[in-house]
């Protein structure tokens, strides 16, 4: 078979080392999504590709799936219509309010004046959120109406999130602590992987600037069994519920992304597409078949009994560029790469002439798994200590809980 996966950072190389795994794997292609649809499907089949697989949403909400099923070719992950659960956040809150999947109260505005008039009688801290695809950056929690109304000002007036902020969803700030939970689904089950912790914060203890993500540890240690089974019968059984009465037929991810609160598990947000850098650590822990679990669920015949998980945990470190999440210099010589024993994915990497370069913001993963996770911890930041480019950084404390479990 031969595979093209679309997208270029460390989750598309971890999705990559786990197909290939498979041994009807003959080739991999690997290209940027910055592609458009057009020149992809050109790619897909001047190559002869089999099967392809979409790391990132921006392609999948414009109608990627769409286009290569016109054209019979295989492809996984959501259509337009299943994709519009991430690409438009007032959509997806609508969606779990009418099948009561739990989520924090919210309006949706398209008209500034009415979103500013709505704040004034809210209570602090409050979300706003451009309700189209911002990057990751198109939420900001307001702690004061001060705040929120220069928020409003900026998504809805200034436009600063272009079109993305034509509509904005205002929400209940919800206190606790988040946990991604990716699955997959053929539309009949949605089967969930196991639960990670992502680290989304540049500085140790979360603090600093929002990043793309410096860490992950999985499983997530406050996904407990009560968690699993509010986030069963809260989140996930209204999901497919919901998805079958509006005839939504796909196979894809669903990303649950929680907070686990004191009064139970929440649903803030639906990705259709696997987290980044969630993938790097969860895939290393599935012992059976990527492709053909992928393979099962495009044929409607997903079976929980086929998918194994490996026992252990795991840690993923991001080594980043100095300077990032605002600005960095690319080009520095990656040294060490060869003393590493466990995984190490590429996100921001250039390789010439045999010698590898920082490129990016976040440029390498390093994914360790253990009989736990202080052992999953341990092994992954031995191997980190080891690589090194001119002004390299990573958090020293992915995986260190600082708040006790919650109670739900
Ligand atoms: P989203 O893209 O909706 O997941 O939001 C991005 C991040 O903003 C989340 O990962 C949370 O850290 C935070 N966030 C979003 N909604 C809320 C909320 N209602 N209460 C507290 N934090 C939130
Ligand atoms: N790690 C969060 C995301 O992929 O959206």
């Amino acid at each position: 078979m031969r595979i093209l996966v679309i997208g270029s950072g460390g989750r598309e190389d971890a999705i990559a080392w786990k197909l290939q795994q498979n041994p009807r794997v003959e080739e991999i292609i690997i290209k940027s999504s910055s592609l458009s649809i057009e020149e992809l499907l050109k790619i897909a089949k001047e190559e002869k590709i089999d099967f392809t697989m979409v790391g990132s949403e921006e392609l999948l909400v414009k109608g990627i799936v769409d286009a290569f099923e016109k054209e019979n070719l295989k492809i996984f992950g959501p259509n337009k219509q299943a994709a519009m659960l991430e690409g438009s956040k007032a959509f997806s809150k609508d969606f779990m309010k009418k099948y009561g999947v739990k989520t924090a109260k919210y309006e949706n505005f398209k008209n500034s004046k009415e979103a500013l008039a709505y704040i004034e009688k809210q209570d602090y801290p409050l979300v706003v959120k451009a309700s189209g695809l911002a990057a990751g950056k198109g939420v900001i929690i307001c702690q004061s109406l001060e705040e929120a109304k220069k928020a409003v000002q900026e998504i809805m007036v200034d436009k600063v999130f272009q079109d993305a902020g034509a509509e904005v969803v205002i929400e209940e700030f919800l206190e606790g602590v988040e946990a991604s939970i990716l699955s997959i689904t053929d539309s009949k089950v949605i089967l969930p992987f196991i639960s990670a912790k992502d680290h989304k914060k540049i500085g140790e203890k979360e603090t600093g600037l929002n990043t793309g993500g410096m860490g992950v540890i999985a499983p997530n240690p406050y996904v407990t069994e009560k968690v699993s089974e509010a986030f069963q019968k809260d989140i996930l059984e209204p999901t497919l519920r919901g998805m079958k009465e509006e005839g939504m037929k796909f196979a894809g991810i669903i990303f649950f992304g929680l907070m686990i609160t004191k009064k139970g598990v929440y649903l803030l947000e639906y990705n259709m597409r696997m987290g980044d850098p969630e993938t790097q650590a969860v895939l290393p822990l599935l012992e059976s078949d990527f492709l053909e679990m992928l393979e099962d669920a495009l044929e409607g015949n997903l079976d929980a009994n086929k998918i194994k998980w490996s026992k252990d945990s795991s840690c993923c470190v991001v080594l980043a560029s100095g300077g990032y999440p605002v600005s960095y210099q690319k080009g520095y010589e990656i040294h060490g790469l060869d003393k590493i024993e466990n995984h190490v994915f590429f996100a921001g990497v250039k390789k010439e002439n045999r010698k590898y370069y920082n490129n990016g913001g976040r440029v390498l993963n390093i994914v360790a798994t253990g009989a736990n996770l202080e052992k999953a911890i341990e092994k992954a930041y031995r191997d980190i200590e080891k690589v090194s480019f001119q002004d390299s950084c990573y958090r020293k404390d992915i995986g260190t809980l600082y708040f006790p479990v919650i109670e739900i």
